[in-house]
């Protein structure tokens, strides 16, 4: 294998992309319960929304406030985002949502805003453990990050697969500490 080469081309797309698996209820719920929930949960559902787990889906499809896999064209990303006060910002007459909220919210949304139990990586991984793929950020030692999916670990290499689908088997050691024991952990035998 031309070692080199491929590593130059990992360290290439290690640029920085955000997009990777957002978990609604740990990512995104927490932000809806702190800044909309007064006027779109529990009972109340302004303008005919309701973010509330067991409701947020009628919320989510093609016209609908969130577009799933399309933040650009969900309007609820719209009304989260007019910095300058526009009358439709969310929550109202405020500057929208700070920018981390944003991402998470607009990150879950692309990966097509599954809820829980949807096309998200197993929470107990147990038996499933070394075949589920874990898809996330992994940033290397010069601390570049980005997006792939984890397939497996062979020796010491973690098989990484890039959105393009190409896979590289990238040497664990030149992964930062935490993505290092990130692959640990995932590589590691289930727990009994
Ligand atoms: C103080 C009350 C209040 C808060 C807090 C609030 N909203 Fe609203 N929201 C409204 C009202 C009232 C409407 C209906 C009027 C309108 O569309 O502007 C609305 C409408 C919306 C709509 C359009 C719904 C539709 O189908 O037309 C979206 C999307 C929305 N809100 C998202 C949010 C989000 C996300 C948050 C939290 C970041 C939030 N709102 C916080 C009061 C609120």
């Amino acid at each position: 294998m031309k070692n080199k080469a491929i590593l130059a081309s990992v360290a290439l797309i290690f640029c920085g992309s955000t997009a990777f698996a957002v978990d609604f209820k740990k990512d995104v719920l927490p932000i809806f319960e702190s800044s909309c929930a007064k006027c779109h949960m529990g009972g109340n559902a302004k303008g005919g929304l309701a973010l509330d787990p067991d409701r947020i889906k009628e919320a989510i499809g093609d016209g609908a406030s969130i577009v799933p896999s399309k933040s650009d064209s969900s309007d609820l990303i719209r009304r989260i985002t007019m910095k300058d006060g526009g009358e439709d910002v969310m929550p109202p007459k405020s500057k929208g949502l700070g920018n981390s909220d944003v991402r998470a919210i607009r990150e879950w949304i692309d990966a097509g805003a599954p809820l829980e139990g949807e096309g998200m990586v197993a929470q107990k991984p147990e038996a499933a453990k070394a075949l589920q793929p874990l898809r996330g950020e992994w940033t290397n030692a010069q601390g570049k990050t980005i997006t792939a999916t984890l397939l497996r670990v062979e020796g010491d290499k973690a098989l990484l697969q890039m959105p393009n689908g190409a896979t590289y088997p990238y040497p664990i050691e030149q992964l930062s500490p935490e993505s290092q024991s990130k692959v640990r952990a995932f590589g590691a035998p289930a727990a009994p």
